[in-house]
C-alpha cells in the first residue's frame, strides 16, 4: 500500500514501476574520448532474392526490346542511402540456382522454376551480368552466395573463376565471349545459405567439413581472394555457432547468423498495418532481444576466435508479416509502417553497438520483399518508413562509434517490460558526433539530458521521423505521409543537451 503523504509525482513513479514519467529527466552520457570500434557501413547491407517481385518487376523492369533492365528510380533512390553491398541471388532460392543458366544471350537461356517461393518459372533474365552490373551502378559491394545444397564444389569453383580470373582461362574466356573482359574482382562470398534448413538440413558437423571441401576451390588470384562466409545459426541456435566455429572457424571469415521477427506465430503471423499496442510491444520486445543473442553468438566465437578476426554477419533480418491481402502469399509482399522503422532503429542500433564483431548485416529484402526499402506498382515507387531510417542512419557508416551509458527507464506494456530508448553515438571523419535515439515507447515522450565526455559541442541540428499514428504507412497515393522532419526538440544551453523525445519516434542528431 502506498502511504498516502507520498508527494503526487513520487507516487505516480511508484505506480508506474519503471516506467519513466514525462516529467523524469533522464541521461544519456556520451563518452567521446573512448572510441574503439569503427562502424563497418556493410552493417547497412541489403538482400535481394529472386523472390516474388524483388528482381524481376521490382529492381528490375522489362525491357521493350526483351530482357530486363535496372529501374533508374531505385537505384537512385538506394545509392541516395548508401547501399554498401548487396546479397543475392539468395536466400533459399541460392541452393536451387545454377549460375550457367543465367549467362550467355537472353533467348538462349533455359527457364528455372522457384520452388521455394510460389513454384513460378523465370527465365534467368537476370543473371551474374546483370546482377554485377547492378551492383556497380549502385556503388555496392556484391556479396554472392553459392549454391551447396543442389550445387557441386566444381560448380561453384567455376563460377567463381567465371567472375573473378584475370588471365587466361577457360571460365574467364567464356566470361569475355559472353561480353565481359575484366574481372569482377567480387570478394563476399557465401557457402550456401541457411544450410541447417532450406540449403540441405545439414548438421553442424557435416556442414563445417563441406564447408571445408568448398573453400579449398576457391583460389586467390593476385590480391583477390575469397572472404569466405559459412552458414551461420538462426535466432537462439548456439550449438550451431559452437560446432561450425570450433570444426572449420580457421577457415571462416564470416558468420552469416540470420534473424526475423514477428508477431504471433510463424504459421499465424500479424498483419504488417493493423495491430494493437500489445502487438506493437511484442515486435519490439523481439527487436530489443537481438542484443542478448548477438551477445551471446559472439560469447561463443570469442573462445574459438579471441582475436575477433571472423566478422559476425547478420546476413538476414527484419521484421516478417502476414503477405498484404490480395496478394501472392509466396511473395511475401507486406506493407511498412512507422511500427517497421522503429523496430529497424533498434535492431540498427544494437548491430552498431556491437561493432566489435558484427562487421555487416543485410535487411530482407530491398524492394517488395519482407521488410523493403520500397515498393513498386507498374511505374509508381515509394520509400517506406524503413527506408527513412536507412538514410538518417547513414551517418553511421564508418564513423567510429563512441561508447555511451543511457537509461531512460522501461516501456511496459501487459507483462513485457523493455528500455524504452535505445541510441548509438558515433564520430565522423570530420569530427562531428551523431547521435541517434530511438523512443520505442508509443506513448510517452522522454526527456533526456545529453553529456558529452571528452569533446565541447556548440551547436546542435536534428531530424526526427515519427507519426501520429502507429501504424502510419506510406501508400502509392501518399508516398510522403511518413518522412522524416526537421527535429526542434534539442536544445543546448551552457553546453547543456537537452532533448525531448517523442512518443515513437526516431531522432538523428549532429553535434559540433
Ligand atoms: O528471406 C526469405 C527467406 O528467409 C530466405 O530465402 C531464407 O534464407 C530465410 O529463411
Amino acid at each position: 500500500m502506498i502511504p498516502r503523504r507520498l508527494p503526487a509525482l513520487l507516487i505516480t513513479c511508484l505506480l508506474l514501476g519503471n516506467t519513466a514519467s514525462a516529467q523524469t529527466t533522464q541521461t544519456l552520457i556520451i563518452n567521446a574520448d573512448q572510441g574503439r570500434d569503427t562502424i563497418s557501413r556493410h552493417i547497412y547491407g541489403h538482400f535481394a532474392e529472386h523472390l516474388g517481385r524483388g528482381i524481376y518487376d521490382g529492381i528490375f523492369a522489362r525491357r521493350a526490346s526483351g530482357g530486363w533492365i535496372p529501374r533508374e528510380d531505385v537505384v537512385q533512390a538506394l545509392r541516395a542511402i548508401k547501399i554498401p553491398n548487396l546479397r543475392w541471388p539468395g536466400g533459399c532460392f541460392a541452393d536451387y540456382y545454377h549460375w550457367k543458366d543465367g549467362i550467355g544471350p537472353i533467348e538462349r537461356r533455359p527457364t528455372v522454376v522457384n520452388n521455394n517461393w510460389g513454384g513460378v518459372t523465370e527465365d534467368n533474365g537476370v543473371g551474374t551480368h546483370e546482377f554485377l552490373e547492378l551492383t556497380q551502378k549502385l556503388g555496392a559491394e556484391p556479396f554472392i552466395v553459392g549454391n551447396v545444397g543442389s550445387g557441386s564444389v566444381q560448380e561453384m569453383s567455376e563460377w567463381w573463376e567465371y567472375i573473378n580470373h584475370p588471365g587466361a582461362s577457360p571460365m574467364a574466356d567464356l566470361r569475355r565471349r559472353n561480353g565481359r573482359a575484366e574481372p569482377w574482382n567480387v570478394h563476399f562470398w557465401g557457402i550456401g545459405n541457411e544450410s541447417w534448413g532450406c540449403g540441405g538440413n545439414m548438421r553442424p558437423e557435416y556442414y563445417a567439413d563441406i564447408y571445408k571441401r568448398f573453400v579449398s576451390f576457391l583460389p586467390a588470384y593476385g590480391p583477390v581472394r575469397a572472404f569466405r562466409i559459412a552458414t551461420g545459426p538462426a535466432d537462439e541456435a548456439y550449438g550451431w555457432t559452437e560446432v561450425v566455429m570450433r570444426e572449420a572457424g580457421r577457415l571462416i571469415d564470416g558468420l552469416d547468423f540470420h534473424r526475423y521477427i514477428l508477431t504471433g506465430t510463424w504459421s499465424k503471423k500479424g498483419r504488417a498495418t493493423v495491430f494493437t499496442e500489445a502487438e506493437w510491444a511484442e515486435l519490439m520486445q523481439k527487436a530489443t532481444q537481438f542484443d542478448a543473442i548477438i551477445t551471446r553468438h559472439a560469447t561463443i566465437m570469442d573462445r574459438f576466435d579471441p582475436a575477433k578476426r571472423v566478422w559476425l554477419i547478420v546476413g538476414e533480418w527484419g521484421v516478417w508479416h502476414q503477405p498484404e491481402p490480395g496478394t501472392n502469399p509466396a511473395f511475401l509482399y507486406q506493407q511498412n509502417t512507422l511500427r517497421d522503422a522503429v523496430a529497424a532503429s533498434v535492431i540498427l542500433n544494437i548491430l552498431n553497438n556491437h561493432a566489435d564483431r558484427v562487421h555487416m548485416a543485410n535487411i530482407a529484402q530491398t524492394v517488395n520483399v519482407l521488410q523493403a526499402m520500397i515498393l513498386t506498382q507498374g511505374d509508381k515507387m515509394l520509400r517506406t518508413p524503413t527506408y527513412h531510417v536507412f538514410e538518417l542512419y547513414t551517418v553511421h557508416h564508418d564513423a567510429l562509434l563512441l561508447p555511451i551509458i543511457l537509461d531512460a527507464g522501461h516501456y511496459v506494456n501487459g507483462e513485457r517490460s523493455m528500455p524504452a530508448v535505445s541510441a548509438t553515438a558515433s564520430r565522423d571523419a570530420g569530427g562531428r558526433i551523431h547521435l541517434t535515439m530511438t523512443n520505442l515507447d508509443p506513448n510517452q515522450q522522454r526527456a533526456l539530458k545529453v553529456s558529452v565526455r571528452g569533446q565541447s559541442v556548440t551547436t546542435v541540428s536534428g531530424r526526427i521521423l515519427t507519426a501520429r499514428e502507429m501504424n502510419a504507412h506510406n501508400t502509392f497515393d501518399q508516398p510522403e505521409a511518413v518522412r522524416p522532419e526537421p527535429f526542434t526538440g534539442a536544445r543546448l544551453d551552457g553546453g547543456i543537451l537537452t532533448v525531448q523525445l517523442p512518443a515513437k519516434s526516431v531522432v538523428a542528431l549532429e553535434l559540433r
